[in-house]
């Protein structure tokens, strides 16, 4: 069975990682269509050795496509989801535009396989599956195995978040702002609202006063509890803008209901799929962005009791944002929902 393929965004930083994802995964391609917006329309890019045109994208996209890969933000998501679905293609959504809607399923496909093919209109599906957001991807690929073995009564998050998160001209702002700083010359933020080079600062996600976090934190506590399909895991978070390009890192604090020792988190997480424990304690080297960049698994290090109260560990956790925190993870929602099995990962 092939299939035909569009994708949505696809000069993006998303964008062009789906095509790099779907080749070398060898996803069954019959067709590939390559759609942005107006502005890149006529970009040529390459698929499997062939040049592929960019084209505009417009309701009649769809018709006669079979999967849609969406990263081109929430408002086109939302405007272009009647016309893909209508045409009978399944959306694959990087944005955050339905993750929360009933009867969406929301996958990781290391975590809850089962929702992919309830997308599905032949099996009363809304012809949607969301891509969770990258953070929350991340943390649950991890995270999961661990709640089934012991219970997480709560997290508590640090996120060091690439540019990447913000898109392509976040990555690029990032390293045109570097550079002019290392050359004294002045540099004007376009993309971020505050100067990013040998900065941080905290996401730059819609702050909501009235809850006294950023959108960020909340998708990750949100989509967490659906994703689990639990929401008694008490979540919180702070989420941090780093100088980094394209890997996410976390510190995870998580209390257990139920007894879990150091020993026993790594014994499960070496045997997780999508997780690499990936550490060198006598050098003292842990995960790091440079690791996970361009790596398929998300890389855990540094498990250790955290010493203030009993059942809680410490965790850092490091996953490329453009793979397994959005193009790569989307790809796999579309295998499990297309065809029946996860293909398997390059590392
Ligand atoms: P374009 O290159 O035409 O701007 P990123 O997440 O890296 O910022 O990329 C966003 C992607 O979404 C790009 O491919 C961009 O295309 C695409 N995009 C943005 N707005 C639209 C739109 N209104 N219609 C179609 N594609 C869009």
């Amino acid at each position: 069975m092939t299939f035909r393929v569009a994708i949505v965004g696809a000069t993006g930083a998303v964008g062009t990682e789906f095509i790099r994802v779907l080749e070398r995964r060898r996803f069954p391609v019959r067709e590939l269509r390559l759609l942005a917006s107006k502005r890149s329309a006529g970009t040529k890019l390459r698929f499997c050795g062939e040049e592929l045109t960019v084209e505009e994208l417009t309701p009649e996209s769809f018709r006669g496509m079979d999967l849609a890969l969406f990263s081109a933000g929430s408002a086109v998501s939302k405007q272009y989801r009647e016309a893909c679905v209508a045409a009978g293609c399944l959306m694959v959504d990087n944005s955050s535009a339905f993750r929360l809607e009933d009867g969406v399923p929301l996958v990781v496909p290391e975590v809850n396989p089962q929702e992919a093919a309830k997308a599905l209109r032949a099996r009363g599906g809304k012809g949607v599956i969301a891509n969770p957001n990258c953070v929350t991807i991340i943390a649950l690929v991890v995270l999961a195995p661990l709640h089934r073995e012991a219970g997480i009564k709560r997290l508590v998050a640090a996120t060091y978040q690439a540019a990447s998160g913000a898109g392509h001209a976040a990555m690029v702002e990032l390293q045109d702002s570097t550079r002019a700083y290392l050359e004294g010359r002045p540099y004007e933020p376009k993309v971020l609202p505050v100067p990013y080079a040998f900065n941080l600062f905290p996401h730059n996600s819609p702050w909501l006063a009235e809850q006294g976090y950023c959108e960020e934190e909340l998708k990750l506590r949100r989509e967490s509890h659906k994703i689990l399909g639990d929401s008694s895991p008490r979540i919180t978070a702070t989420c941090v803008r780093v100088p980094v390009l394209r890997a996410h890192s976390e510190a995870l604090n998580v209390e257990f209901a139920r007894p879990l020792s150091v020993a026993r988190a790594y014994e499960i997480l070496r045997t997780s799929p999508g997780v690499k424990v990936f550490e060198d304690p006598a050098r003292n080297r842990w995960p790091m962005p440079i690791d996970a960049a361009g790596r398929d698994s998300v890389l855990v290090g540094r498990i250790r009791v955290d010493q203030s109260q009993p059942n809680t560990l410490d965790l850092w956790v490091v996953g490329d944002q453009l793979l397994k925190g959005a193009a790569l993870n989307a790809v796999q929602c579309a295998e499990l929902a297309l065809l029946g099995e996860l293909r398997p990962n390059a590392d």
